[in-house]
């Protein structure tokens, strides 16, 4: 059934475990997640980006997630856009069947040059007015998140923002959290916490510590009933990366965000856990490893099927660990 972010993000926070956000692109990806809520019965947040829904068309993606729906009708679903650039973006989301919309009014309409606050909460105030006119939730950006901003973190050579911003760019900051909030309305923030988009985010392993734990447990101490978002929340895992190395891959060894701290931020108020690029792991990895094995094979089905099930068991996993199963 569907659900708009409000409703399944307070049920959350009331019982405090968090959900991920999986981006999709394509069936593939849809029926992997829903599988694996259904196994695990989780509630579900699938979320297109801009490019998702250029790539996928506007009509083929509502009526995906239309049949999504009606095939696994116990599951809780939450439709919504990720990082939207624009009223209009927005709308045409809700005009799609979108339950939420993410107004990123964190970067200019172009999504690379870093906006003023006042245009961030002109437009993501208008946006509130539109959707929540129409039922529909709305997250808000407030800070910088790196990649992003710099285009670094997207690019996949291997360089990542470290470098390019400081810590203090990439924290926002607690006291214009509260007056964004007041100002806008909206039902979720995504703040910067020291995350960045993509799968090269630490150059290093990670020994604990990569969140600023200080600022996620202040915002949500002083923003109680507005429900925090993570982005740039993959953990990049190392077995997905191995695999994708021997069956043909050039991955650069990196490090995404430990589950540890993942939990940390679920702890600490964050209900919204954004993660894209460990699916585009894991689909990657199966089908490089089948067609490594089987070179003479051409049936599509034969390759999607273990990129399936790769990218169930990332999903399952995640479900568990950020405590939404058995929520649904
Ligand atoms: O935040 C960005 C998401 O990972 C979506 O990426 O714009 O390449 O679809 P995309
Ligand atoms: P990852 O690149 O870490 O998966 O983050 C995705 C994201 O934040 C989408 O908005
Ligand atoms: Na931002
Ligand atoms: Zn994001």
């Amino acid at each position: 059934a569907r659900i708009s972010l409000r409703q399944l993000l307070d049920h959350a926070a009331e019982h405090s475990y968090g959900v991920p956000g999986f981006n999709i692109n394509n069936m593939e990806q849809g029926i992997a997640i829903m599988e694996a809520a259904r196994k695990t019965a989780s509630p579900v947040i699938l979320q297109a980006s801009r490019g998702a829904r250029a790539y996928a068309n506007d009509l083929m993606l509502k009526r995906m997630i239309n049949a999504l729906a009606e095939i696994y009708p116990e599951i809780p679903l939450c439709m919504h856009q990720d990082h939207g650039n624009s009223l209009g973006t927005c709308a045409s989301a809700i005009q799609h069947g979108f339950t939420s919309v993410m107004m990123d009014g964190s970067l200019m309409a172009d999504a690379k040059t870093p906006a003023d606050y006042e245009y961030n909460v002109d437009v993501t105030k208008k946006v509130v007015e539109m959707a929540h006119a129409c039922g529909v939730s709305v997250e808000g950006e407030l800070g910088v998140l790196g990649s992003l901003e710099t285009g670094m973190g997207e690019a996949e050579d291997g360089h990542g923002a470290e470098g390019v911003l400081s810590h203090d760019q990439l924290l926002t900051d607690p006291d214009q959290a509260v007056d964004f909030v007041a100002k806008t309305g909206v039902d979720a923030l995504a703040i910067a916490m020291g995350t960045s988009h993509g799968a090269y985010k630490f150059s290093r392993k990670p020994d604990g510590g990569v969140l600023a734990m200080g600022v996620i447990e202040e915002i949500h101490k002083r923003l109680p009933n507005t429900h925090l978002v993570m982005h740039g929340s993959s953990s990049v895992p190392q077995d997905l990366q191995d695999l994708i190395n021997e069956y043909g891959g050039e991955i650069p060894q990196t490090w995404g965000v430990p589950i540890e701290e993942l939990q940390r931020g679920i702890r600490s108020g964050v209900r919204k856990i954004n993660i894209d690029t460990d699916l585009r792991l894991a689909i990657t990895a199966g089908i490089r490893k089948t067609m490594a094995e089987n070179p003479a094979g051409f049936d599509p089905r034969g390759y999607f099927k273990p990129a399936y099930a790769l990218m169930q068991k990332v999903c399952e996993e995640r479900f568990e660990q950020f405590g939404t199963a058995g929520n649904a």
